[in-house]
């Protein structure tokens, strides 16, 4: 039978339509943890905590429109439908928000332009604009292979967020390959670490695919591990509400509750929040594997003496 989506109302009907609260599918306690089945568009104007504007920080993963194979959503959308999906859902994060709140969309080169302009348009502060970079992307001969999709930022204040860099720190270059005394004495920062830098890659940061041990059967487009906990780390404290309107295999859900914050998750289809649900469950497999490591590309350099007896008396 052929996937029909709920796309023709309009965003005002539908939140008329919808103000009795929703029943969660699947939900555990401590921390509250609930899988909402239904449209994103639906459920982000009637969730109580969306609603009220209680929701501390948004992950979302779109569909994008390239014709993946869903369980229930039809990924072929006309493009203005897809635009018109597309503005509609992100209105519903802006509004879910806490003053202080964050919006993470995870989106390739095709939609960010218009994602960006929208939330702009929104009031919402871009923070940073991150490229998440992984090797094997699809062989083609007739442009560069795309190797990269965008993971936007937006936070709704730009100075009263929730920021925990040492939450997620890593040894910088200077310390790991060029042995500069200098990242040992910082100004600010501890030393010989960082900051990630907004490209991001690295181990376990490829797409989850072939014998992948993250791996979740029938889920298409699931993001590695460790790229939510860098999110979640970086923009939520424990206790706090995280929401992914477009749950999938449950990424962000799983690593919100690992990591002690209460979490919310949207999915159209009943099987794919099921299956979420269980990994949930189950918890990550990698959570802390890939703090603290490295990500420099260039073999450390040699050294002479002279800086070594400097490295040895800074460190
Ligand atoms: C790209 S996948 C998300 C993958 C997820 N980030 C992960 O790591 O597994 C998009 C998911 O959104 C769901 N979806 C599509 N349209 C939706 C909508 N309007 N409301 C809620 N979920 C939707 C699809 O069924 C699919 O599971």
């Amino acid at each position: 039978m052929a996937k029909t989506n709920p796309t023709t109302k309009a965003p005002a009907a539908r939140a008329r339509a919808t103000t009795a609260a929703p029943k969660p599918a699947h939900q555990i306690a401590d921390p509250d943890t609930r899988v909402y089945v239904g449209d994103c568009r639906e459920l982000l104007r009637a969730v109580p905590e969306c609603v009220n504007h209680e929701v501390d920080l948004i992950f979302a993963d779109p569909p994008f429109n390239w014709q993946v194979k869903y369980d229930k959503w039809h990924d072929g959308l006309p493009r203005d439908e897809y635009l018109k999906f597309t503005a509609d859902w992100l209105d519903g994060c802006v509004d879910a928000l806490t003053p202080t709140g964050s919006l993470w969309v995870n989106i390739p080169d095709d939609t960010a332009a218009e994602i960006v302009v929208h939330l702009k348009s929104r009031g919402m502060h871009m923070i940073n604009w991150c490229i998440w970079h992984y090797r094997f992307g699809q062989n083609r001969m007739g442009s560069f292979i795309q190797s990269k999709v965008h993971a936007l930022y937006f936070a709704k204040d730009r100075d009263n967020r929730t920021w925990n860099p040492d939450g997620i720190l890593e040894p910088s270059d200077r310390a790991t390959t060029y042995f500069d005394p200098r990242t040992f004495n910082k100004a600010e920062g501890p030393n010989g670490m960082r900051v990630p830098m907004d490209v991001w890659y690295g181990k376990y940061w490829g797409r989850i695919q072939g014998n992948n041990k993250e791996r979740r059967p029938n889920h298409m487009n699931q993001l590695p591990e460790v790229y939510l906990e860098r999110v979640v780390r970086a923009c939520s404290d424990k206790g706090m509400l995280v929401l992914d309107p477009f749950l999938g295999s449950g990424t962000t859900a799983t690593i919100a509750r690992a990591l002690g914050r209460r979490a919310i998750g949207l999915e159209f289809s009943p099987a794919n929040a099921k299956s979420a649900f269980q990994r949930i469950e189950q918890g990550p497999i990698r959570l802390g594997e890939a703090l603290n490591q490295s990500t420099a590309i260039f073999a450390p350099r040699r050294t002479g003496p002279k800086t070594k007896q400097r490295l040895a008396a800074t460190t």
